[in-house]
């Protein structure tokens, strides 16, 4: 198969972690007899330098003429947030794209591998035998597109930001989730603040109504707080979760620390058309940029969530989450995997990924061309 992808590595360590997924596309193009044609473009600070804008309309066009897009990370350091080319920087790249290609599903895995069990924040009980949940969030919908105001009222300085969801919002998300428990553990938990907000109580009603048309899905409401506290307290009662823009927000930050490393989650936002963008979900870390020490893990599974998703590459796909598990279990580990124990063989971002590729090579032999 041919298929054109967009990359647009960003700031940080986009970029390198980047060059490490596409090496790993390459060697499956290679197993798999495909041909990836790569066309990159800026976005973030780096297309801020070139264009005084963080999502130019060339980077719109080159996306527009893709098959997918492949998303690093974008945003600068801490202290430097005051200037035009990092204020904001975020919002600007990713909302403005979500709102461009209207990506109104985001999917975002966490998985624990039980090797790296220790590194997780929780009690080693509760995660011993690993952990793998995925969150459906809705993106373009709630209190981050409705009209926000920032200026005074009744002789004060006021604020407010409106949420609002139609029915059709709700309904294209809870498909999509349905859809995806069936193929799991069909348990789906749908995650709202019903007992207060209005939005959450046309959530929980159109989920009831969807969940009519997949009886074999068991599915619960649960309130935000309360799955908040419940993903800490007991992880693994969750598969699917479900949830609205703000909530998926900070409960896919939750649960992508669970893993012990902020390098480990990757994602997906698809629009209804089926067009997607996939990026690792931690940030740029500008901090350790350039220095061969990032975790290149999360890009090069984003990577592999392409081929399965936007590609139908399935088998491909399942080859890249063999090799990064075989690579861990192998005892490959980059700086925030490693704990100092056992064979541990703590490796740079270039080294983990070329154990990857070979982790690959070695489950499809030459002899396969
Ligand atoms: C995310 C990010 C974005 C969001 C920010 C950068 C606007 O936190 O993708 O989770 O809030 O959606
Ligand atoms: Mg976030």
């Amino acid at each position: 198969m041919k298929k054109k992808i967009a990359i647009l590595p960003g700031d940080g360590i986009g970029p390198e972690v980047m060059t490490q997924a596409i090496n790993v596309l390459d060697s499956i193009a290679q197993k798999f007899g495909h041909e990836f044609i790569y066309t990159h473009a800026l976005v973030g600070g780096a297309a801020y330098d070139k264009y005084k804008e963080h999502l130019p309309q060339a980077t719109i066009d080159i996306c527009n003429d893709a098959d997918a897009i492949l998303f690093g990370s974008v945003g600068g350091p801490v202290n430097a947030q005051q200037e035009a080319k990092w204020a904001n920087c975020e919002a600007k790249s990713i909302l403005a794209l979500r709102k461009a290609f209207n990506f109104n599903i985001n999917l975002r895995k966490t998985e624990i591998y039980p090797e790296l069990a220790a590194l997780s924040p929780l009690k080693p009980d509760l995660v011993k035998n690993g952990l793998n949940i995925v969150v459906f969030r809705e993106l373009l919908g709630d209190i981050y597109f409705g009209e926000h105001y920032l200026g005074e009222k009744d002789g004060m300085r006021f604020a407010s930001d409106i949420a609002e969801y139609n029915e059709e919002q709700i309904k294209s998300i809870t498909h999509q989730a349905f859809k995806t428990a069936l193929t799991r553990s069909k348990n789906l938990v749908s995650v709202d603040k019903a007992n207060v907000l209005a939005t959450s109580k046309l959530w929980r009603q159109i989920v009831a109504e969807v969940a009519k048309e997949y009886p074999e899905v068991k599915y619960q409401d649960m309130l935000v707080d309360n799955c908040a506290m419940q993903i800490i307290r007991n992880p693994s009662q969750f598969d699917v979760i479900l949830t609205s823009n703000l909530f998926g927000d900070i409960l896919s930050d939750e649960l992508s620390v669970l893993s012990g490393s902020l390098g480990m989650m990757p994602s997906a936002s698809f629009s209804s058309s089926g067009f997607a963008l996939y990026e690792p979900a931690g940030g740029s870390a500008p901090d350790i940029a350039g220095k061969d020490i990032a975790n290149p893990i999360a890009q090069i599974l984003s990577a592999g969530m392409m081929l399965a998703y936007s590609f139908a590459m399935h088998e491909e796909a399942r080859a890249i989450e063999q090799a990064v598990k075989n690579t861990i279990i192998n005892g490959y580990r980059t700086s925030d995997l490693a704990l100092g124990v056992g064979n541990e063989k703590v490796v740079g971002t270039e080294e983990f990924t070329k154990q990857v590729i070979k982790a690959i090579e070695h489950r499809f032999p030459p002899a396969r061309e």
